[in-house]
């Protein structure tokens, strides 16, 4: 494996990441939409007792996280949940699951693109007092022509990434540092007008409302992942990967929780219904100035730039290790020597969720987000537990502690998780899989060299 992952970097991408560079790639592409907005709708479902529905969340992320460090480090190849299946599971599950990975990252770059769309014009009418056309910031079947906007940072995003690993690690670092700042910050102000009454009556809805909201805030830690689609841009990959996995888990998981805590303390939870901008209300609440609501907007912005920078990389290297193995056409697998990045498969991916997001209401079927991502989850989970069995013997630097129970319980969360989900999501979903069985039979079963 060592041998093959090297001769692959000497021909291709170059390791040029470090433990802070890859972490905050991870950082990158969780802190995002779901704290942003996400909270507002998931504290009318559980009350104050979010709080515990965002442990809940966490704690399906970190039986999986563990799986995922185990494997990222034992298989240091770029292709994340698509390479571990294919070393467990064979080749059509290991299709299907990169198949469902561009679920995770292409579909949600396309819908984080659209809210950043929203942020963006709400921050040029509160700083400039400029107001865009609304044909140019709504898709068609929202009234407007193309959404502008969403499909510019995608095109920025991808000439980012066109340019190199390290340029983009570079300009991602930076936007996580701002993005902590601004969540911090929002801590240590809403924290002065912290009332205890706030917390009462704690669940209000209880248990059923704390695992709907759980399911709901699930879509706040998406993106730890992502990290391991970078195994081979990585230096040190087998100590790097574990390690950067979840350190961005447990910083992520922090501040979500003081987030919340700070907010709810702040702001009685019936307060909070139907709120998208609720951070920013609540600053404007507690300090009673303006400047509030455009701290906030503007720690939006950053967020959501890097996640759509970070999850983009992630597709691109997706489909990259696809492409190397002969299930996707080779143009998705080709490096630029000069650059070492896979320039061809990144402007198509990057023009293509452009489009997306220029006329396609994405964030109707963010859902499928979700499925995908848990479905990738799983199939991490079972890999661990099938490649225990059939390669005992295989260098596993890292040990997820706790197995078999924790790759049980990571599949078993998935899988309540998944079920909560509305049918017509798993309609969508069957569908998508349909056409991937397609594709794989017709063209990467006859390609495929694996
Ligand atoms: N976790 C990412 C976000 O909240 C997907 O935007």
């Amino acid at each position: 494996m060592t041998t093959l992952d090297n001769k692959q970097t000497e021909a291709g991408l170059q390791r040029k990441l470090g433990l802070v560079g890859v972490t905050s790639l991870g950082i990158g592409s969780i802190i995002g939409t779901g704290i942003f907005t996400v909270l507002g709708d998931a504290v009318p479902l559980a009350g104050p007792a979010a709080l515990v529905s965002f442990v809940l969340a966490a704690a399906t992320c970190a039986f999986s996280a563990l799986s995922y460090a185990e494997l990222a480090a034992a298989i240091p190849v770029s292709g994340s949940a698509y390479s571990y299946a294919k070393a467990a599971l064979g080749p059509l599950v290991a299709f299907l699951v990169g198949w469902n990975l561009c679920l995770e990252y292409g579909l949600s770059v396309g819908a984080v693109a659209s809210s950043w769309s929203q942020y963006f014009h709400a921050l040029l009418k509160s700083w400039f007092g400029v107001e865009l056309p609304a044909a140019l910031t709504a898709t068609p079947a929202q009234g407007g022509w193309l959404d502008l906007p969403a499909a510019l940072i995608v095109l920025l995003c991808t000439l980012l990434l066109v340019k190199g690993v390290k340029e983009t690690s570079w300009f991602n670092t930076a936007m996580v540092i701002l993005k902590i700042g601004v969540l911090v910050l929002f801590i240590g102000i809403a924290a002065f007008a912290f009332d205890p009454a706030n917390m009462t009556p704690f669940a209000p809805h209880g248990v059923s409302g704390i695992s709907a909201a759980a399911a709901l805030l699930f879509f706040c830690y998406i993106g730890f992942d992502t990290v391991s689609t970078a195994s081979e841009e990585v230096k040190d990959p087998q100590r790097t990967l574990p390690k950067a996995i979840l350190a961005s888990l447990v910083i992520s998981t922090v501040l979500f929780c003081a987030v919340a805590l700070a907010a709810l303390g702040a702001m009685p939870a019936e307060q909070m219904a139907g709120n998208e901008a609720l951070l920013s209300r609540i600053i404007d609440r507690v300090t009673g100035i303006g400047w509030g609501y455009w701290l906030l907007t503007v720690g939006a912005v950053i967020a959501l730039t890097s996640v759509v920078l970070t999850v983009l990389y992630g597709q691109t290297r997706i489909l990259f290790a696809m492409s190397r193995d002969g299930m996707l056409p080779k143009a998705f697998g080709t490096v630029d020597e000069r650059r070492g990045t896979p320039v061809v498969n990144t402007l198509f991916v990057g023009i293509l969720i452009a489009l997306l997001a220029a006329f396609v209401p994405l964030d109707v079927i963010v859902e499928l987000t979700t499925i995908g991502t848990l479905t990738a989850f799983a199939a991490v989970n079972v890999a661990v537990l099938v490649l225990r069995r059939t390669r005992p013997e295989m260098e596993r630097p890292f040990r997820a502690p706790g197995a078999p129970v924790t790759p049980v319980l990571g599949l078993l969360m998935c899988l309540y998780l998944a079920i909560s989900l509305p049918s017509v999501t798993w309609i969508r979903f069957v569908v998508w899989g349909a056409i991937g069985v397609a594709v794989y039979w017709f063209f990467s079963r006859r390609n495929a060299t694996v």
